[in-house]
């Protein structure tokens, strides 16, 4: 007997109150507006409240996913979180969520943390452990709170994030919708571009480096450009080959919503027109794990995702990670 067929049977999402514009931020930055948006498509942000934690955004995220599944926290058996900004190095942020939704105890609850691919990494994951037939309902979050790593003196750095979460509930196909492949990539090669240096095992105490914050996110930003586009472009076109599809046959692509120049250069290279594209990232900024799952969320509201369409889900981030997703509806 095969796999059985898993599919997407409901997505939420949620952002923080609090909208910071390029305007707010040229208050505190030598920036403007007009820099931010030309270079990168970018309006406004969310950041969220000093109380408010990644749990909390997630599980928001999830409660809309579960209802727009028809699915309970009873029915749930898998939490995945993909996060880079977990509420504590330990316990999962899963954990957290587990206990703010009232999912019962035998359930697999752990984070993931493939910095910006983090969603397609626990989409793959997720879906692995429910075509094995061990469990039969998860669900699969990304959430993060990017305004805490982010050094909010560095301009080149900060203007680019905000905070967010994007949720799906992920269980046995009913009609035609399910998941059919996905597509997972690393390069450690490239481990530098960007990271946060401190807070780990090997800098445990960054505020002891005299040399400065590395509790914050660095980046090279022209060197992720470049290899950004390539990276998408290859692991598009690699699961559209793989699935017998060409690009002209995707109904609507949901990038990872980074920079839009990032993704004008995709579609050229796809040859696919702009408007197949959904993009959201010129309100919510970089929400790094968060970005697919809140966009996916909004494009399935919007009406852009219909019973019978194929999506495609293409992500990059730090590692440097990337990888795909096809889903049919
Ligand atoms: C970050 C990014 C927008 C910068 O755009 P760019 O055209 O490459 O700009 P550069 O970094 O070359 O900087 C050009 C100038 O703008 C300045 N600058 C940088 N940030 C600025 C800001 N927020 N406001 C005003 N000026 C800024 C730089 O200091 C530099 O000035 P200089 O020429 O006097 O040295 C772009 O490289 C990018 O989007 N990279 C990908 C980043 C990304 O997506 N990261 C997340 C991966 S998941």
């Amino acid at each position: 007997m095969g796999s059985p067929d898993i599919a997407i049977l409901g997505t939420g999402s949620y952002a923080p109150e609090k909208i910071v514009t390029n305007d707010d931020l040229s208050q505190r930055v030598d920036t403007s507006d007009e820099w931010i948006f030309s270079r990168t498509g970018i309006r406004e942000r969310r950041i969220a409240g000093e109380n408010e934690t990644t749990s909390m955004m997630a599980a928001a995220a999830a409660r809309h996913a579960l209802a727009s599944a028809g699915v309970t926290a009873a029915d749930i058996d898998l939490v995945i979180v993909a996060t880079m900004t977990p509420d504590l190095p330990m316990p999962a942020t899963a954990c957290f969520v587990q206990h703010l939704l009232g999912v019962p105890l035998n359930t697999a609850c752990f984070d993931l943390n493939a910095a910006c691919s983090g969603f397609i990494y626990a989409l793959d994951t997720a879906w692995a452990m429910l075509a094995s037939g061990r469990y039969k309902h998860a669900l699969v979050i990304g959430a993060e709170k990017m305004s805490t790593v982010l050094n909010w003196k560095d301009r080149t750095t900060c203007v680019l994030f905000g905070d967010g979460a994007g949720a799906i509930v992920l269980g046995p196909a009913r009609g035609t919708a399910k998941i059919l492949g996905t597509r997972l990539y690393a390069d450690g090669a490239h481990t530098d571009l960007l990271c946060v240096p401190g807070g780990g095992s090997n800098v445990p105490d960054p505020s002891a480096d005299p040399s400065g914050p590395q509790r914050h996110m660095t980046m090279k930003g022209r060197e992720i450009f470049k290899v950004a586009v390539r990276e998408m472009e290859d692991a598009a076109r690699e699961i559209l080959a793989q699935h017998g599809l060409v690009a002209a046959q995707i109904a609507c692509v949901i990038p990872h919503q980074a920079n839009q120049r990032i993704i004008d250069t995709l579609a050229q290279y796809l040859k696919l027109p702009a408007d197949r594209f959904f993009v959201n990232l010129h309100r919510y900024g970089n929400t790094s794990a968060a970005s697919i799952p809140l966009a996916l969320d909004e494009a399935r509201r919007a009406g852009r995702v219909k019973a019978g369409d194929t999506t495609l889900l293409v992500a990059f981030g730090a590692g440097l990670t990337y990888g795909s997703a096809l889903v049919r509806w």
